[in-house]
């Protein structure tokens, strides 16, 4: 959460601040700031409650002459949203500024300490107290800015990545993470910083991730230096991002989430790309491939992930339980990581994560490691945390998600782990050839599925416009679709803040059936799998009971027409893969709601993209 941006170079620092602050406003987006060391060596702080655009109005008029700088948009945590706690936030003497992500866990300690050596404080923030643990260490010790920072961070406990600069230089930024993302763009004579490199693509191709306990030194002119906490040298590896600027804007769509939903055609080709062959229908996963021994011997997969990445999980447990007969648990990293888990050394563990960045999936994989097993990832955001912490993994490449609300992500990480499951099935034998190369064929045409799944649009807005003002909703679904409808429910809440409850169909009647009457719309996906007989008992059950049912059909299905109020069709494909298709219009009626109910739906509130604290 919260996204950081800094610059030091040649050009004007403001403009390349804002604009990476824009690109990052997924990450939190309830206050924002910017602080530039102006033209007399003073730091010139500027910062409001408010997104982006709210800063850049408080900018209007202002001289922000400067060629270094940091930005930050805020995700609150210690704090309430206000101009006080944004960042960035100046030392006591307001020699120093600083930027920060995350949460400084012992912060209290810190602070009562700094108050006894006469220091207070303006904010309710626990960055405020590392930037003035950082000012009373350099103080005490006479050291450099770097030096400081380094013994500072020695003493704290919890997850930054932090920029600091310093009254009087206009050379040099320095930076430092743990847990938290934090990029270095190189370009010819400049640096850039950012939280994302995606964010700064526009500037450089060329980036320095940071590893935990690094401290880099971002020094006009100089080459650029990582130390660990202890001042120690670390290597310099330079990565190449490739991504075209194209992916990060929304090519005349209203809001980042519709464009990403109907990328998904192009997604799932880019995601399929070069694994599944057009001619043979044979599927190369070089990460499984390459680990083939892991796979074979496997005596359990477990799964963990948070959130939308956790749905797909689920769905990912059908697909492995079955074609490749391996025991699957699903965990939320969050549980997993505070449970004690048995963890045995032939246990894959699959971790699962769209940014590569949350913090509990993070941490589950520390575990997972510690523990002996082969971690294997699921992730989007090449070059992430997680990607880095994890032994081998597929990434799903579907490009940059920036609506916070995931969509194309979910078919990526799916359709990834029904390639996983075609794979390891193979290797160990548990999968019927022909039903093999059936599902591959499914997965070359699934693009042209999706694409007519879209063509469902104009009818789900019709149908969002009769339940916008509707309080509740129920999602229900069996096997495969089961998760496509706790996605479908959690689409509809987290942009539309109508309560919606995700169940099995067939849990209805031990329980959530007694919420059924007029005013509670069940969204049920029927799709003509070997549960279709049940559902269609199931919603008989709720039309019993004065319910309405929205019913989310195979294409041609008569029955399930004649007997629900409302149907949304969607073609068939392998029963598998089915959870890929049947989102689709659930994906749109949510964002059809929202937008009906005037919901910012790209930046719904309370919400982050990326969560980095716990
Ligand atoms: C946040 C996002 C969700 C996402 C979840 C897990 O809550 O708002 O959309 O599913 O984090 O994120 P990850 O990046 O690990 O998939």
């Amino acid at each position: 959460m919260c996204g950081i941006v800094g610059y030091v170079g040649e050009r004007q620092a403001r403009p390349i601040i804002i604009k990476g602050l824009h690109r990052l406003e997924y990450r939190g987006y309830d206050s924002a700031g910017v602080a530039l060391v102006g033209k007399g060596g003073q730091i010139d702080l500027y910062k409001c409650k408010g997104k982006v655009d709210d800063l850049e109005h408080f900018l209007e008029g202002k001289d922000t002459t400067s060629t270094i700088g940091i930005g930050h948009t805020r995700w609150a945590t210690h704090g309430e949203p206000n101009d006080a706690n944004a960042h960035p936030h100046f030392s006591q003497s307001g020699r120093l500024a600083l930027i920060h992500n995350g949460i400084i866990e012992n912060f209290r300690v810190l602070k009562d300490a700094l108050i006894s050596h006469g220091f207070s404080f303006r904010s309710s923030t626990d960055s405020e107290v590392l930037v003035n643990l950082i000012e009373y260490i350099q103080d005490t010790n006479e050291c450099t800015l770097e030096e400081a920072v380094r013994i500072a961070l020695q003493q704290v406990v919890g997850a930054y990545a932090i920029a600091v600069i310093e009254r009087g230089n206009a050379r040099r930024i320095i930076a430092a993470r743990q847990s938290s993302p934090m990029a270095i763009g190189i370009g010819e004579g400049e640096y850039f910083l950012s939280s994302d490199a995606a964010s700064i693509i526009d500037y450089t191709q060329e980036f320095v991730y940071l590893n935990d306990g690094e401290v880099a030194v971002i020094e006009k002119g100089k080459p650029l230096q990582i130390k660990n906490l202890f001042g120690e040298a670390s290597k310099v590896d330079i990565q190449k991002l490739e991504m075209s600027i194209s992916q990060l804007e929304k090519g005349g769509y209203p809001h980042f989430m519709l464009k990403e939903i109907h990328e998904q055609p192009d997604t799932i080709v880019d995601c399929i790309r070069g694994r599944v062959n057009p001619e043979t229908r044979e599927i190369i996963l070089s990460g499984v491939l390459d680990n083939k021994d892991k796979f074979l011997k496997a005596g359990r997969i477990i799964f963990v992930a948070c959130g939308t990445s956790w749905h797909a999980s689920l769905i990912g447990e059908h697909l492995i339980e079955n074609l490749c007969r391996i025991p699957v648990e699903v965990e939320y990293a969050s549980e997993f990581r505070y449970r004690n888990p048995i963890i045995r050394p032939d246990d894959v563990v699959i971790a699962v994560s769209q940014s590569g960045e949350t913090a509990d999936t993070l941490a589950a994989i520390e575990i997972a490691k510690r523990c002996g097993a082969f971690v294997y990832g699921i992730c989007n955001v090449i070059g992430s945390s997680i990607a880095r912490a994890t032994d081998s993994g597929t990434y799903i490449h579907v490009g940059p998600e920036i609506g916070v609300a995931s969509t194309k992500a979910f078919t990526g990480q799916v359709t990834v782990m029904a390639m996983l499951a075609l794979v390891i099935g193979k290797l160990r034998g548990t999968i019927d050839m022909d039903y093999y190369h059936q599902v591959a064929g499914a997965l070359l045409e699934l693009p042209e599925t999706i694409r007519k799944a879209l063509e469902s649009a104009p009818a789900v807005e019709k149908l969002a416009s009769i339940f916008t003002y509707a309080h509740n909703f129920i999602y229900l679904g069996r096997g495969y679709n089961y998760p496509t409808a706790l996605e479908g429910a959690l689409k509809l809440k987290e942009i539309s803040y109508i309560h919606a409850e995700g169940l099995p169909a067939a849990e209805m009647k031990h329980g959530p059936i007694a919420l059924i009457d007029a005013e509670m719309p069940t969204v049920v996906i029927a799709t003509l799998d070997h549960t279709y007989e049940k559902t269609v008992s199931n919603i008989e059950e709720i039309k019993a009971r004065g319910g309405k049912i929205i019913a989310v059909i195979s294409e041609g299905d008569t029955q399930l027409r004649k007997r629900a109020d409302f149907c949304l069709e969607v073609p068939s494909t392998a029963e598998c893969l089915m959870p890929i298709v049947s989102i689709i219009p659930l994906q749109l009626l949510a964002y059809y709601i929202a937008t009906n109910k005037g919901r910012n739906v790209d930046q719904p509130r309370n919400l982050a993209k990326s969560v980095t604290v716990e």
